[in-house]
């Protein structure tokens, strides 16, 4: 089962611990700190469009895209129910094309990771290059190897009184530097599985890749600060600014 098919209805259940508010602001710091105030923005990967309807209220344009129909399904009945104008569209990164400028662009949430090898995720670099303006910003967190290595993703809860029950293994090879993560969920009596695929692309291709893109001003920070990213940084966030065309 290809990822986030069937968990999409279950999805914001799972991650209704998931800090996406503080995740906006820390958006918006990384903004403030490149000198800019993108009023069109794009949400690279945006699942069910949890900080699309964010950065809406913070009076922003957005447009969403994402790979699983079923993630975007739920996104476009949540804008609709709360009454937000936000445009979602099913694309893959990798051969996005929408058409359309932006200002900004950001992808959050491990989601560059699911680009399991370094030439499509340069493809998906130059992409968003595309969909943006001269002096646009781009900013996109990553999980590093060391997440992986720290066995981060072997995570379970199965208490049975939560409504997603749920138990992850993770299987990490450091030479493809590639995690596969088998997951388990229950939802009542139902059981979902899902395999989920990552890459912990390097610092050093992910610099040469929005190089190559035609990204400039590239700064790469420990999640949710300003510091340099360490040794033990589980997730990086990286913001860059749009100088040329690819
Ligand atoms: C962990 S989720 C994060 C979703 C959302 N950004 C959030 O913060 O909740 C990763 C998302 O990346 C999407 N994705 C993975 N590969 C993709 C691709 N090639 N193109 C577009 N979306 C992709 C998945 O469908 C999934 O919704």
């Amino acid at each position: 089962m290809p990822s986030f098919l069937e968990i999409a209805d279950f999805y914001d259940d799972l991650m209704k611990d998931v800090p996406y508010r503080m995740w906006t602001g820390y958006y918006l710091l990384l903004l403030a700190q490149q000198n800019v105030k993108p009023q069109r923005v794009l949400d690279v990967c945006c699942g069910t469009g949890t900080m699309c309807e964010m950065l809406t209220r913070e009076g922003k344009e957005l447009t969403g895209f994402d790979l699983s129909e079923t993630m975007i399904r739920v996104a476009r009945q949540k804008a609709h129910k709360k009454r937000l104008k936000i445009r979602y569209e099913v694309a893959d990164v990798t051969s996005l094309d929408l058409g359309d400028t932006f200002e900004g662009a950001y992808s959050f949430f491990d989601s560059l990771n699911y680009i399991t090898d370094a030439e499509s995720l340069s493809q998906a670099i130059v992409r968003v290059s595309q969909h943006l303006d001269l002096g646009g910003s781009f900013v996109f967190d990553l999980n590093t190897a060391y997440a992986f290595e720290a066995k981060m993703f072997d995570q379970h809860n199965k208490n049975p009184r939560a409504k997603v029950r749920y138990d992850w293994k993770g299987d990490w090879d450091p030479h493809a530097r590639i995690i596969r993560v088998h997951m388990k969920f229950w939802v009542g009596d139902q059981e979902y599985e899902e395999t989920h695929v990552q890459r912990a692309h390097s610092d050093e291709e992910v610099r040469a890749m929005l190089d190559e893109a035609g990204f400039d001003e590239v700064r790469c920070f420990e999640s949710y600060g300003l510091d340099q990213p360490r040794k033990r940084s589980d997730r990086v966030h990286y913001s860059a600014i749009k100088r040329r065309d690819p």
